[in-house]
């Protein structure tokens, strides 16, 4: 596959590419301009080919395909009763927290975090609390664990949302990391509810642990989503994985769930069983396409083409959490790069009161929009 390849998005209505002028340059919203696997088109070509799209099932050999996946990727032993499939892992999330909170209730979650982990508890009428990340002596953003403990012993916190890999500060946590939270939460009877959308794009050789996968007693305690989406590109055909190994509280949520939401399409069914089935090759390729991004943006920051911005090298995602507070910019960050350097990021502030002072990059592109991107922002640096 060549991911240098440019594919005009614009005649697609695309929500990255069509939201901003033309002359913006779309570096924000988290989907990237790659081509998925050959095999998904392909599937997706022979589906529609057949000209009807009645009702569909599950289709035959999905649940093989998952649970191959978990036990050869994560030693997961995973059975077809502990998974459901969804349209989407926000909607999954916000599922389990109204399946299992009562109004008033807390839910406490890492920030700076993906917007959807403040709006969705907030839409549901919980309180959502915010644990703060801090960055250590060597810029890696790691999590206080007294401080999140005490956060959820003062809140009667109900449910925990953990995003690993993180959007948007790319950490991908250790299997350490993992169990002290699963204690705190097993402790004070908080369920867990793991979103690892982004576990499959990792730098650096890291490898993903589902939190799940740590012990039974871990796994009974939560509710975890995974997607091909981000994975191979097909955010938009709506196709997610929800395994909920409990069977108790497995069932409260599929009661939930009930005539409430719909499961995928019969398209996205067919793309996201291709892209599990023959996606890999694919998929090592991605990553490291995408990691060789990712040291481009560290070594223009290293090399001084941006100045007044540093960051912490992402160990996963195609996310990049600038923090522009030395730059002194007054009003709001994204506003000044979409009109300064005609490019668009996502604002710090709609991650938490930790996101104020920095833009998330999205540099799932090409290379030569990505290089593009960086020269636009460093000559409106030069202005300020
Ligand atoms: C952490 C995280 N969760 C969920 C989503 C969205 O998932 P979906 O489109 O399946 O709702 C995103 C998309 O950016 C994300 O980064």
């Amino acid at each position: 596959m060549d991911f240098d390849l440019f594919i005009d998005r614009k005649p697609t209505e695309s929500l990255k590419w069509n939201y901003y002028p033309d002359d913006v340059l779309p570096l924000w919203v988290a989907d990237t301009d790659f081509r998925c696997p050959a095999a998904v088109i392909e599937a997706l070509h022979k589906r529609v080919d057949h000209g009807i799209f009645g009702y569909g099932l599950t289709p035959e050999g999905l649940d093989k395909v998952v649970i191959d996946r978990f036990d050869r990727l994560y030693t997961w032993k995973v059975s077809p009763d502990q998974i459901s499939y969804i349209p989407g892992v926000v909607t999954g999330f916000t599922i389990v927290l109204r399946a299992l909170c009562e109004k008033g209730d807390a839910v406490i979650f890492q920030t700076p975090a993906y917007p959807p982990f403040i709006g969705s508890p907030k839409a549901s009428g919980l309180i959502g609390i915010q644990n703060p990340m801090y960055l250590d002596e060597e810029g890696i953003y790691r999590i206080d664990f007294d401080l999140f403990e005490r956060q959820v012993i003062d809140n009667k916190v109900k449910v925990y949302v953990l995003c690993n890999p993180q959007n948007p500060t790319g950490r991908v946590f250790s299997k350490e990391e993992l169990l002290k939270l699963a204690d705190i939460c097993l402790r004070h009877h908080v369920i867990i509810c793991s979103d690892e959308i982004h576990c499959d794009i990792l730098y650096d050789g890291k490898k993903h642990t589902p939190i799940a996968a740590l012990d039974p007693e871990i796994s009974k305690n939560t509710a975890t989503f995974m997607a091909p989406s981000k994975t191979y590109n097909i955010a938009g055909m709506h196709a997610s994985v929800a395994i909920i190994q409990d069977e108790g509280l497995h069932a409260t949520v599929k009661d939930f769930m009930q005539y409430l939401i719909s499961s995928p399409g019969v398209l996205a069914f067919v793309a996201a069983k291709a892209a599990y089935e023959h996606g890999d090759e694919w998929l090592q390729e991605q990553i490291a396409y995408l990691q060789a991004n990712r040291d481009l943006i560290g070594n223009a920051i290293d090399d001084g083409l941006l100045p007044g911005i540093r960051w912490s090298k992402p160990e996963g995602t195609f996310l990049a959490w600038l923090d522009c507070r030395e730059l002194g910019i007054k009003g709001v960050l994204q506003t000044f790069f979409v009109e300064n350097a005609k490019v668009s990021m996502n604002d710090g502030c709609t991650f938490g009161e930790a996101g104020e002072g920095f833009l998330r990059l999205n540099f799932g592109c090409t290379q030569a929009v990505l290089k593009q991107g960086l020269q636009k922002m460093a000559e409106a640096i030069q202005k300020i």
